[in-house]
C-alpha cells in the first residue's frame, strides 16, 4: 500500500486485512442501508464557504467536550466487537486516543474489558452502557466503570432492539468466528490477522463470566434479542443517572421532542445519532437532524453529532451546524483494522490536518469560531 492520505485508504486496507464477517459488520447499515448512505451523502451535500485574504496564521483545533480538553472536537465512538478488527483493538484504540488527546469510549459489547482498557491507559476513558434486562448486571457494569475511573457514561438509547443488517446474517457473524470452511478460506488470505488473533482476547470481555451465553460462540442478533431490555424508558435513565452519579451522555437522539426530554434529565450531553444507519432504516440522516436539535436545546445541553464522518471537512461541517463535539465509529474501525494502533494514530492525524486546512480556507482561526456563517 502506498502512502495513506485519507480515511478511504484505511477502509480499503481494512477490507483486505480483516476477516469478511467482521469487516462487513463494521461497514453495513440496516435493511436497505438508505439511512447509512444518507449520513454520508447529506454531509457531502453541504458546502463550506471559501473565504480569502483573511489572516489565518496560528490556528487551533482545540476545544472541550463535557469540560474535558480535546485536541480536536472528536471522540472515538463506542463500537461493538472492536477487538475483532485487530487483536486487542480496544486497548490499542484507547492508547492511540490518549496519546492524541481525544476521548475514547469503550462499548459494553467490546472484546477487551473495562479492566483491560484501564490497565493500559493513564487518563480516564468513557464507558458506553447498553441497558439489559438484568438490572443487577447493569449495576455491576456501572460499578466496574466507576472502579476503572471512567469520566463519563455514554448511554445508548437507540438499540433496545437490534436493527437487521443483512450481511451479518448471511455471514453467520459470531464471536469468536465459527471455523467453517468459508471462514477458514477467508482467514487463509488474512494470515496477519489470524496470527495476532492467537494472542488476543476472543470473547465479549465485559460480559464473559457474567451473562449467560457470553462465553461461547454466539451471533450478535440472537444474543441481543435475549438480553437487551425493550422496556427501556426515561424512568430508567433517571435510575441509571442516580447509580452512576457522574457525567452522563445520552446517545441516539434524532428527534426534537426526544432532545427536549433529554435536556431535562440532567445529562451533560446528547449525541445526535442514528447509530451510523444501523438501526432505523428510513430515518433521516444525522446531519439533517442536527440544526433543529441545536436550535431547540443547544443552550441547555451540549449537542454532539455522529454519523458519516470520514474527514476533517465533515467534522467542520458538523461543528458549523452547532455540534460542540463529534464522534467517529467507522473511521476508527477502518483505521484499526488496517494498521492497528498506528492506523488509528494516522487516521486522527489525517482528520486533524483536514480540519485545520479546511478551517484556514474558510477563514477560521479557532474551531470555536466555526458557525453557520462558514457554510453556504
Ligand atoms: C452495536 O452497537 C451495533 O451497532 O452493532
Amino acid at each position: 500500500m502506498s502512502v495513506i492520505t485519507c480515511v478511504e485508504d484505511l477502509r480499503v486496507l481494512a477490507k483486505k486485512r480483516v476477516p469478511k464477517a467482521f469487516y462487513d459488520y463494521a461497514d453495513s447499515g440496516s435493511y436497505t442501508e438508505s439511512t447509512y448512505r444518507a449520513n454520508s451523502s447529506d454531509l457531502a451535500a453541504l458546502h463550506l464557504r471559501q473565504r480569502v485574504a483573511i489572516n489565518v496564521d496560528q490556528r487551533s483545533t482545540r476545544s472541550s467536550m463535557i469540560g474535558e480538553e480535546v485536541t480536536m472536537p472528536v471522540a472515538i465512538a463506542p463500537t461493538g466487537l472492536t477487538g475483532m478488527q485487530w487483536a486487542n483493538g480496544e486497548m490499542l484504540g484507547a492508547i492511540a486516543a490518549e496519546k492524541f488527546g481525544i476521548p475514547f469510549t469503550l462499548s459494553t459489547m467490546s472484546i477487551c474489558s473495562i479492566e483491560d482498557v484501564a490497565s493500559v491507559t493513564t487518563k480516564p476513558f468513557w464507558f458506553q452502557l447498553y441497558v439489559m434486562r438484568d438490572r443487577g448486571f447493569i449495576k455491576s457494569l456501572i460499578e466496574r466503570a466507576k472502579a476503572a475511573k471512567c469520566s463519563a457514561l455514554v448511554l445508548t438509547l437507540d438499540l433496545q432492539i437490534l436493527g437487521q443488517r443483512h450481511k451479518d446474517l448471511k455471514n453467520g457473524m459470531s464471536v469468536p468466528p465459527k471455523m467453517t470452511l468459508a471462514n477458514l478460506l477467508d482467514l487463509a488470505t488474512k494470515p496477519g490477522w489470524a496470527l495476532r488473533a492467537l494472542g488476543g482476547r476472543k470473547s465479549f470481555g465485559n460480559l464473559a463470566g457474567h451473562v449467560s451465553g457470553a462465553d461461547g460462540i454466539m451471533t450478535l442478533s440472537k444474543w441481543t434479542a435475549s438480553q437487551f431490555d425493550p422496556t427501556l424508558n426515561w424512568d430508567d435513565i433517571a435510575w441509571i443517572k442516580e447509580q452512576w452519579g457522574g457525567k452522563l451522555i445520552l446517545k441516539g437522539i434524532l428527534d426534537v421532542e426526544d432532545a427536549k426530554i433529554a435536556a431535562t434529565t440532567g445529562a451533560d450531553a446528547i449525541v445526535v445519532s442514528n447509530h451510523g444507519g444501523r438501526q432505523l432504516d428510513g430515518a433521516v440522516s444525522s446531519i439533517s437532524a442536527l440544526p433543529a436539535i441545536v436550535e431547540a436545546v443547544g443552550d441547555q445541553i451540549e449537542v454532539w453529532f455522529d454519523g458519516g464522518i470520514r474527514s476533517g471537512q465533515d467534522v467542520l461541517k458538523a461543528v458549523a451546524l452547532g455540534a460542540k463535539g463529534t464522534m467517529i465509529g467507522r473511521a476508527f474501525l477502518y483505521s484499526l483494522g488496517a494498521m492497528g494502533e498506528a492506523g488509528v494514530t494516522r487516521m486522527l492525524q489525517i482528520l486533524q490536518q483536514e480540519l485545520d486546512v479546511s478551517m484556514a480556507l474558510t477563514g477560521t482561526k479557532d474551531i470555536k469560531d466555526a458557525g453557520p456563517h462558514i457554510l453556504t
